[in-house]
């Protein structure tokens, strides 16, 4: 009795190096939390990541069916090398095929009425964390040939826009950074996409401080579900000659088309008045 179970412990970790592995940092809610529950319907092995532990629990509980892959979880803010560090070393121990950096937040707030904390910590995780990851484990992706990597910017990144001052400033440079590196691996048969939503329906705009407005689509403003955000970047990642930017929906790309388009005193009046 005791071999059988021994036996048939060791076809499921056998079972399991098999499977790919995707590393999802910001896995509790929202985007993140939709990417976990489809790559845990397709049998991945999962490294999900967040601070909200018993949300990060409830979410592993949820994705635990008899079909699902192996699920780890690493806690802990990613202003914080430690952080990375475990992640990383997860990551490294996993063979991760797919990472997606998609921990991210907003402040709503103005710069200089914000703590520095708040809009520091910004750069920490958008910018430096998505790039340590990114360093850490892309080698073992090129190692192996292959390998996909999404890092979740925002249309906001093309904009400027009072009280988002850092964060349209740093969602800028993921992109940036992003489309840079995707040209830099293509030819090494990694795939990079910088998946770029608009206004989703997440705990995003329940963490902002002050942002009492509607969640309904209204003119070029469309609210999408977390859940077909991740459905689009997962499909546009697959297809044969995968975009780089992944913008989901129409109305989406005019927005992030508007910006470049406009003459910069007609944006920035646009700009001020939907802030305002
Ligand atoms: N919702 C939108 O309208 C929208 C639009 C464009 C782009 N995005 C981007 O989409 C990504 C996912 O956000 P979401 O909308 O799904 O919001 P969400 O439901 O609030 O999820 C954000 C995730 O990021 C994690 N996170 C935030 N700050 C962190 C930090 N300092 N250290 C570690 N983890 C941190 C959160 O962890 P805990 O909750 O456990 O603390 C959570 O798991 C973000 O990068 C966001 O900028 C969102």
């Amino acid at each position: 009795m005791e071999q059988n179970d021994r036996e048939t412990e060791r076809n499921q970790e056998a079972e399991d190096r098999r499977r790919p592995t995707a590393l999802i940092t910001g896995a509790t809610s929202g985007i993140g939390a939709a990417f976990a529950r489809r790559l845990a319907a397709e049998g991945y092995n999962i490294i999900l990541h967040g601070r909200r532990e018993e949300k990060l629990r409830a979410l592993m509980h949820e994705l635990d069916t008899p079909d699902a892959g192996d699920l780890d979880l690493v806690l802990g803010d990613l202003s914080d090398r430690r952080t990375i560090d475990a992640l990383a070393e997860a990551g490294r121990n996993r063979e991760v095929s797919l990472l997606i950096n998609n921990a991210g937040y907003g402040a709503g707030r103005d710069f200089l009425e914000d703590s520095e904390a708040n809009q520091m910590g910004m750069l920490a995780v958008h910018c430096e964390a998505v790039a340590l990851l990114c360093r850490a484990l892309i080698p073992q992706m090129l190692r192996a040939g292959s390998g996909q990597v999404i890092n979740v910017s925002s249309i906001a990144g093309e904009q400027s826009l009072p009280k988002s001052v850092m964060y349209t400033a740093t969602k800028s440079f993921l992109t940036r950074f992003t489309e840079s590196l995707a040209l830099e691996l293509r030819p090494l048969g990694i795939v990079v996409q910088a998946l770029i939503p608009g206004f989703t329906h997440t705990d995003f705009h329940d963490k902002l401080p002050e942002w009492e407005r509607e969640r309904r689509s209204k003119g070029i403003i469309r609210w999408q579900t977390a859940d077909h955000v991740a459905a689009f970047s997962l499909r546009q990642l697959r297809k044969k000659n995968p975009r780089i930017l992944a913008v989901p929906g129409f109305f989406n790309k005019l927005i992030f088309a508007v910006p470049h388009i406009l003459p910069r005193r007609l944006y920035y009046a646009i700009a001020s008045k939907v802030t305002d």
